[in-house]
């Protein structure tokens, strides 16, 4: 076996985004592509000599492929050791557990998250920090850095690792260490609930559906939900992972999950049907004959968590994306506990994690988690609401009414306006933020905005400061329209418009949620000319 170095160039657009570098599949297979990129992160991060790796991804086409590449590169660099997912898979917050609970020095995550995969679809490398948690901007303008000078990469000449068994081998010097994906996560998830009330809740005859949607959560789910927790073989569908998931998105939302969705709402439903995505940090949760939505989701999950052991000692905060809705700020409120607004994406609450500001976080986009791992965790928050209904032994549409009675409700949803002409979602947004000084005090479709603004965020913890995070717009009366542009779309650009109207009178609780944000969805297009300048009649996905 010997090190060989191979000459190469720089290619363009090898920029990390929210969440690491995200391409197509034949991009990532192109000459020395991956290549490029991870001797990029060796850089980075200061070199990998003498340091100690995790690896694993969703499953998706390509990730076993790369993942050798990555092994043979970590050879090369001289990195003691990689510890590697059976068959290269562990789920993101899988990933980060390991790294915590091992002490390692970082990891490298591969995973284009709910974006579908294959040949033809999506792939993505993410690298995490000795915390757990993603590469913060200051490491990833570091690694972007290098991807522009990079001239040579090294990398081993050796056959595969095998790594379809758990145990240890070597490759060149450095050793590999192949775990079983799933036993570590379940060990922590025992210590954070209480699997025994759990237990005895399915026992009791209460229904729980999951769909891992072909996807890398469909062995923790088996493994958890149905060997430990004794949900009956079958509780767990779709739970083979398949390199380019059953030809489906992994996004669970109503859109994709929209089989589970049916089955929730017709009359043989389950109590409890959950869904996860590509790669294990989102969750959907649906009641019988309700949906929750993320931000409700949080909320709920913040106002209950102290029913589960591992939150006995309550929460020391809370913290939300920016566009998530404001439903977990008055929980906040009711608690006497801070709640944090930062940019998207989860490594803002990484800084709050660590430095033990909050406990509980979570984004619109289906990611909730807490300080238990450094990433959102899609089967976290399954458990959790578990624990929480095998204390409560409620139904979740009751658990819900009684919040908005308490807390009153967020109505919200999203609307993204896909592959749009980048030069004219620029338009838009800088057209907004242009006219933001003169819209505080004047009345579009019948309701006044309040105040507007270019949303910026000076970390608490490090002092750093994150601008143009989108534009808010607040309305008289409790609600808001978001706008910003996806960084993680990887065709043209995607606008999101979040939108929110709160409600706090009880006979006003259970309209129709597009009924109540009508007014608020008009005011976002009549505001921002959407359709005159996107050219769209209607967004293209609505959750
Ligand atoms: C999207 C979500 C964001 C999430 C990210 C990674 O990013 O909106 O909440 O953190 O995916 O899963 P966006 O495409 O909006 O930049
Ligand atoms: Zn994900």
């Amino acid at each position: 076996m010997s090190i060989i170095t191979v000459g190469t160039a720089p290619i363009e657009g090898q920029k990390p985004g929210t969440s690491g570098l995200r391409k197509k599949t034949r991009v990532f297979m192109g000459p020395h592509y991956l290549e490029n990129f991870v001797a990029a992160i060796w850089e980075g991060i200061g070199g990998a000599e003498g340091r100690t790796f995790v690896l694993g991804g969703d499953g998706r086409y390509f990730n076993d492929r790369a993942a050798q590449v990555i092994l043979r590169m970590a050879a090369a660099a001289g990195a003691r050791k990689v510890i590697v997912g059976q068959n290269a898979l562990l789920s993101t917050p899988a990933a980060s557990n390991l790294i915590r609970q091992r002490g390692t020095d970082g990891g490298i995550i591969l995973s284009a998250s709910h974006n579908p995969g294959g040949p033809e679809e999506d792939f993505g490398v993410k690298f995490n920090m000795p915390n757990g948690g993603p590469a913060p901007e200051e490491v990833t303008d570091r690694i972007f850095a290098a991807t522009k000078r990079i001239s040579a990469y090294r990398i081993l000449e050796a056959q595969d690792v095998d790594l379809s068994r758990p145990g240890v081998t070597r490759l060149g010097e450095m050793e590999v260490e192949v775990v079983d994906p799933v036993e570590a996560y379940r060990g922590l998830m025992a210590r954070l609930f209480d699997f025994a009330a759990i237990r005895e809740l399915i026992a009791g005859g209460f229904r729980v559906h999951f769909d891992a949607m072909h996807a890398v959560t469909g062995p923790y789910a088996k493994a958890i939900l149905e060997d430990e927790l004794g949900a009956p073989p079958g509780s767990v569908v779709n739970a083979r992972p398949l390199p380019d998931f059953g030809g489906g998105h992994p996004d669970p939302n109503p859109v994709w999950a929209k089989d589970l969705i049916a089955l929730m709402m017709g009359a043989e439903a389950p109590d409890f049907g959950a869904a996860s995505d590509g790669d294990g940090d989102r969750n959907m949760i649906v009641g019988r004959g309700i949906y929750v939505t993320p931000s409700d989701s949080l909320a709920v999950l913040a106002a209950n968590a102290h029913l589960a052991p591992g939150y006995a000692g309550g929460l020391k905060g809370v913290a939300r994306s920016m566009p998530t809705s404001r439903a977990v700020d008055r929980v906040a409120e009711a608690l006497g506990i801070p709640a944090y607004e930062t940019p998207t994406g989860w490594k803002f609450f990484g800084n709050l994690l660590d430095a033990g500001l909050a406990t509980l976080c979570g984004e619109e986009s289906a990611g909730t988690g807490s300080d238990h791992v450094r990433e959102k965790d899609g089967l976290w928050a399954v458990l959790l609401w578990l624990n929480i209904l095998a204390v409560r032994r409620e139904p979740v549409a009751a658990i819900l009414a009684e919040h908005w009675r308490r807390f009153g409700r967020n109505y919200y949803t999203r609307h993204d306006y896909e592959a749009v002409d980048a030069a004219r979602a620029g338009a838009l947004m800088e057209g907004l933020a242009a006219r933001l000084g003169s819209l505080p005090g004047t009345e579009v479709a019948g309701l006044r905005v309040a105040a507007a603004d270019d949303f910026a965020y000076t970390d608490p913890v490090d002092g750093s400061r994150s601008e143009h995070q989108g534009i808010r717009v607040e309305l008289e009366g409790g609600g808001r329209i978001v706008y910003r542009l996806s960084g993680t779309g990887t065709v043209g650009a995607t606008l999101r418009v979040y939108l929110e109207a709160l409600e706090t009178d009880p006979a006003r609780l259970g309209l129709d949620p597009a009924a109540a944000l009508a007014p608020v969805i008009a005011a976002a297009d009549a505001i921002a000319g959407i359709r005159a300048q996107t050219g769209r009649e209607r967004p293209d996905v609505t959750t």
